[in-house]
């Protein structure tokens, strides 16, 4: 580590009043969380402090123009008590892919990095060991800096948290194939991991919850004919024994764990397709029944299967298959993340 850390510990850990067994979803805090300041044109030293509000002025530039981006991790403990994290670095990329996009200043992949080990360290009995828990790890970067002037800020703030994670859903998962809004636009923000892509899910996902479903499967905001991705997550597909999902674009995010199921799903003989995926296509191959799988594929979400789906007013439900791609495919991923397994692709990062 080339970083220095200046580490504060708190007085008294919060651990002992939390239930290990029965966990949330990131709504339970470590002890503490890694902050570090972009001020004066560089990026200061990060510290390591109690899990505690911060203050800003309410003139802070977050308030009013939003500039705010994020990441979504893991880390794991095996059961020789290793801490692994699973392709931090390309977390680390795609927040400065999306800091660069909102002008936002990169941060450092050794302060990242660095500051995320050290974070894990000092919280390391927060990482649950139980099946289906991890510590979700919540990077983010936002601006500090005052102003009213619609422009950049001049300063920013990156915080790592972390919270003792369950499963993101809590039961079976119906998704609304979206026909009137979009998520995200040719020439948007829709690959970044930008706060305000969420904001602007939550009102047609709230709409999409009253008539019954839990999530919105995006569409292309420009003919709604096309699947995207959904709010939390990327989108496969299997017809047949075809498992399909949409390519990135300056519309979707380029999902980690996506791209880890492409390839684990190839080299274990399963045929993929990246192509588009049409709306009437599933709809057609759900009436005929040759649309056998759906599911969400994401660090929250983990591979997470689609019961059913709701398309202008029809509803379709999936079969129950006996060995889903989506178990099958899950197991593989999390034996590598959770060092069950040998990780052929060098994915896996001890701390
Ligand atoms: N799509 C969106 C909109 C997301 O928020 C996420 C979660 O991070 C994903 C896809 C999946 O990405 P990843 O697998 O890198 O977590
Ligand atoms: C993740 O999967 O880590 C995400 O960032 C999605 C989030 C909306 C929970």
């Amino acid at each position: 580590m080339t970083t220095s850390i200046a580490i504060e510990r708190v007085e008294t850990s919060k651990i002992t009043a939390v239930d290990f067994d029965n966990l949330p979803f990131g709504s339970v805090y470590s002890d503490h969380m890694l902050t570090c300041d972009f001020v004066n044109g560089k990026w200061q030293a990060p510290k390591i402090e109690p899990f505690a509000p911060i203050s800003l002025a309410p003139s802070a530039k977050i308030f009013h123009y939003g500039q705010s981006i994020f990441e979504g991790m893991k880390a794991y403990k095996d059961a020789d008590n290793n801490i692994m994290l699973f392709r931090p670095l390309d977390n680390c990329k795609r927040l400065n892919k999306s800091a660069q996009r909102l002008v936002i200043p990169e941060i450092p992949e050794e302060i990242f990095m660095d500051g995320l080990k050290a974070l894990l360290e000092v919280d390391s009995d927060w990482i649950p060991t139980n099946d289906g828990s991890s510590l979700y790890i919540r990077p983010f970067m936002f601006a500090s800096g005052n102003g009213f002037h619609a422009s950049p800020a001049d300063a920013y703030k990156f915080i790592i948290c972390t919270a003792p994670s369950g499963a993101y859903f809590g039961g079976k998962v119906k998704v609304l194939i979206e026909e009137k809004y979009a998520r995200a636009a040719n020439g948007g923000v829709g690959y970044a991991k930008a706060g305000g892509n969420y904001a602007a899910q939550f009102y047609p996902t709230q709409l999409a919850i009253e008539k019954g479903f839990n999530q919105v499967i995006w569409t292309d905001d420009n003919t709604h004919q096309f699947i995207e991705e959904a709010g939390a997550m990327n989108i496969f597909v299997r017809i047949n024994d075809t498992l399909i999902t949409s390519p990135t674009s300056d519309r979707i995010l380029d999902g980690i764990t996506r791209k880890s199921i492409l390839q684990i799903a190839e080299d274990n003989g399963i045929e993929t397709e990246v192509r588009k995926i049409s709306v009437g296509e599933v709809v057609e191959a759900a009436k005929n029944g040759s649309l056998k799988e759906m599911f969400g594929a994401g660090t929250a979400a983990v591979i997470s299967p689609i019961a059913g789906f709701g398309h202008k007013e029809d509803e379709f439900e999936l079969p129950v298959l006996e060995k889903p791609y989506a178990t099958i495919l899950k197991k593989m991923i999390t034996d590598i993340q959770t060092n069950k397994a040998e990780d052929p692709y060098g994915w896996r990062v001890f701390v």
